[in-house]
């Protein structure tokens, strides 16, 4: 039989970038918003992708011109304050959409086999996002970012000979500079092989089944694609609403040898941990990602259904409670010199 021959000009061009591997089999509740997240956090990542693009070709990442840079973004650049808010609020729905796709996946199981390496890359997306925060907070070179790169430092002088490859020793480059590096060119690398393999993974295991019974219709996967568009736009529509409202926060350049700031909403879970021991800075974080890592390895009961993972959810709301309870401790606590 020839290839490619017959039908319209448009069904031709869909046959050839087979438009058809769309139409697949999937359950419908994998349209609800619960298994909607991780789309979400997929759109937004995209959002805030182009947005930084947009950021890079005006920022200037030298200790000299780099927060003055991010002012002229917000005054000069014809639109630059509302692209620059796009970025930071994307930023913000990437991280709570990622974590609530993160606490549904342990709810409904779906770590455990056959999907540990899905999990497994997400684990590894969330820590890169928070290279992402930690990274984008520095390039302000406001206070609050001066003072994310003086723990940073302090973190890679503790970890020794590791430590060094991003410290101020490996390279007579200002650390900033480097830092941007891994901002615009490592992470989204990183991020891009990463989420290359979670997709594919999704596809390969299929989504999980719902941890209780009851009766599953089928639908085509397009069904999904349109759920999926509807919510990108009210996202779009959301982070545009909130960064014509709220600005970004941005200080003026730094002031050397005083510590007056607090990190980002995200970190201060950290923030308040390090007040009582400052080497929580870099022992709660590794804890954190070692447990969610170890999940799948350690939890392998057959077990999906809730009521059978009584223990295993208790532990995982209350470690949830913990770090809510320190964030909103972090936010009440003034600021203040905790570093020795
Ligand atoms: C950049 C961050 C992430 C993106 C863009 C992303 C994207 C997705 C998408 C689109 C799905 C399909 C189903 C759904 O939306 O729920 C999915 C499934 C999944 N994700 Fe993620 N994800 C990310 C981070 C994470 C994190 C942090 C974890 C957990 C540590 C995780 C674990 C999983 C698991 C286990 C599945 C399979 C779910 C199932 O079969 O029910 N993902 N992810």
């Amino acid at each position: 039989m020839k290839e490619g021959r017959g039908g319209s000009p448009i069904d031709n061009i869909k046959k050839s970038l087979g438009i058809s591997a769309v139409h697949y089999q999937i359950p419908s509740y994998v349209n609800r918003l619960p298994y909607i997240l991780g789309g979400i956090t997929l759109i937004s990542l995209i959002i805030l992708f182009v947005s930084g693009i947009i950021l890079t070709q005006f920022y200037n990442p030298v200790v000299s011109d780099a927060n003055r840079s991010i002012v002229s973004i917000k005054n000069e650049v014809y639109l630059g304050w509302f692209v620059r808010g796009i970025h930071y609020w994307a930023m913000n729905v990437v991280i709570v959409t990622a974590l609530l796709h993160l606490i549904r996946a342990f709810l409904t199981s779906a770590y455990k086999r056959p999907r540990e390496f899905t999990w497994f890359t997400g684990v590894l997306l969330l820590s890169l996002i928070g290279g992402f925060i930690f990274t984008g907070t520095v390039l302000k070179w406001d206070q609050e970012g001066y003072e994310a790169l003086q723990h940073h430092l302090w973190v890679m002088e503790r970890l020794g000979v590791i430590g060094i490859l991003l410290s101020e020793k490996l390279s007579s480059l200002h650390i900033l500079s480097r830092l941007y590096t891994i901002h615009i060119s490592i992470l989204p690398i990183l991020s891009l092989i990463l989420l290359s393999i979670h997709l594919f993974l999704i596809k390969v295991h299929e989504i999980s089944p719902l941890p209780w019974k009851g009766e599953v219709r089928m639908v085509d996967f397009t069904s999904h694609i349109k759920q999926l568009t509807k919510y990108g736009v009210f996202s779009l529509f959301l982070i545009s609403i909130v960064a014509l409202i709220i600005e970004p926060p941005l200080g003026g350049g730094p002031v050397e040898g005083i510590e007056i700031t607090k990190p980002p909403w995200m970190f201060l879970w950290i923030y308040s941990l390090e007040n009582i021991w400052g080497d929580f800075l870099i022992i709660a974080p590794s804890i954190i990602f070692m447990a969610l890592l170890l999940l799948p390895i350690i939890d392998r009961g057959g077990s999906i259904d809730l009521r059978e993972r009584k223990i295993g959810v208790t532990i995982f709301i209350i470690v949830l409670l913990l770090l809510a309870g320190l964030i909103i401790n972090g936010m009440i606590t003034s600021a203040g010199h905790h570093m020795d």
